[in-house]
C-alpha cells in the first residue's frame, strides 16, 4: 500500500484563490481526456425550436428526478430555456455524428437545423428527437450563472427510450468516437 505524505502546512486558501487558475489553452488540452455522451439540449418558444450539442450533462438525482447541464448563455439555446423554461435533453448514438456536427456548429441552432431530423413532444413541448437513446423532457427547476455558463437543473417530467441498443456517440480527444467491446474492462 502506497501512503501520500501528507505537507507539514496546507497552503492558505486566501492566498489559492488569489492564484491565476489554468490558461484557457491548457483548460482545453486536459479536457479533451474526458470523453463525454453527446446529446442535443433543445428548446421552444412554441413557434420556434432551438437547440445545440452539449457533453455538459449529468444526472443529478433520482428523488426527485433532475438532471444537470451547463449551458454559454452567448448562445440562442440558452436564451430559448429562458424564455421557456423547459428543456428536452437527447442522448445521441453513433449514427447521429453528422447531426451532433451540426448542432454543434458555431451558427445559431435554429429551425431548419430541426428540419435534419424527426423530432416529437412529450409533455413540456420541448422537441424530443425521435430515434434519440433515451429523450428527457424537463422542466427547468434551477439557474446558476457561472461566468460565461449557466448551470441548469431540468426537472424530468417524461422519459423516452429507444427500443434498439445502438451504441452512444461519445466525444474525446477532439473527436466523435464510441465503446469499443474489446477495450472493456468487465465483458
Ligand atoms: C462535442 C461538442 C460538445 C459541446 N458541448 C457544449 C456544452 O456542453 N455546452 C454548451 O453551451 N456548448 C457546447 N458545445 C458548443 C455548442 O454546441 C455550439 O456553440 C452551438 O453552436 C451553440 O448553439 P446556440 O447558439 O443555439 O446556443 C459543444 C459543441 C460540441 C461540438
Amino acid at each position: 500500500m502506497s501512503v501520500v505524505e501528507a505537507p507539514a502546512a496546507l497552503p492558505p486558501l486566501q492566498a489559492l484563490r488569489r492564484a491565476a487558475c489554468l490558461p484557457p489553452a491548457d483548460f482545453r488540452l486536459a479536457m479533451r481526456r474526458l470523453a463525454g455522451a453527446v446529446c442535443i439540449v433543445a428548446t421552444t418558444d412554441g413557434q420556434r425550436p432551438t437547440g445545440l450539442t452539449a457533453t455538459a450533462v449529468t444526472a443529478l438525482s433520482a428523488e426527485p428526478a433532475r438532471l444537470l447541464t451547463c449551458i454559454n448563455l452567448n448562445g440562442s439555446t440558452f436564451r430559448g430555456i429562458t424564455e421557456s423554461r423547459r428543456m428536452s435533453v437527447n442522448l445521441l448514438a453513433t449514427h447521429h455524428a453528422d447531426l451532433a456536427g451540426r448542432f454543434g456548429g458555431a451558427g445559431p441552432g435554429t429551425g431548419e437545423l430541426f428540419e435534419t431530423a424527426l423530432w416529437d413532444t412529450l409533455t413540456t413541448g420541448a422537441p424530443i428527437l425521435r430515434d434519440a437513446l433515451v429523450a428527457f423532457d424537463c422542466v427547468v427547476d434551477e439557474m446558476m450563472v457561472a461566468h460565461s455558463h449557466a448551470v441548469i437543473i431540468g426537472e424530468i417530467k417524461a422519459v423516452q427510450l429507444h427500443p434498439g441498443r445502438h451504441a452512444p456517440l461519445l466525444y474525446a480527444d477532439g473527436r466523435y468516437t464510441t465503446l469499443h467491446p474489446q477495450g472493456n474492462p468487465n465483458p
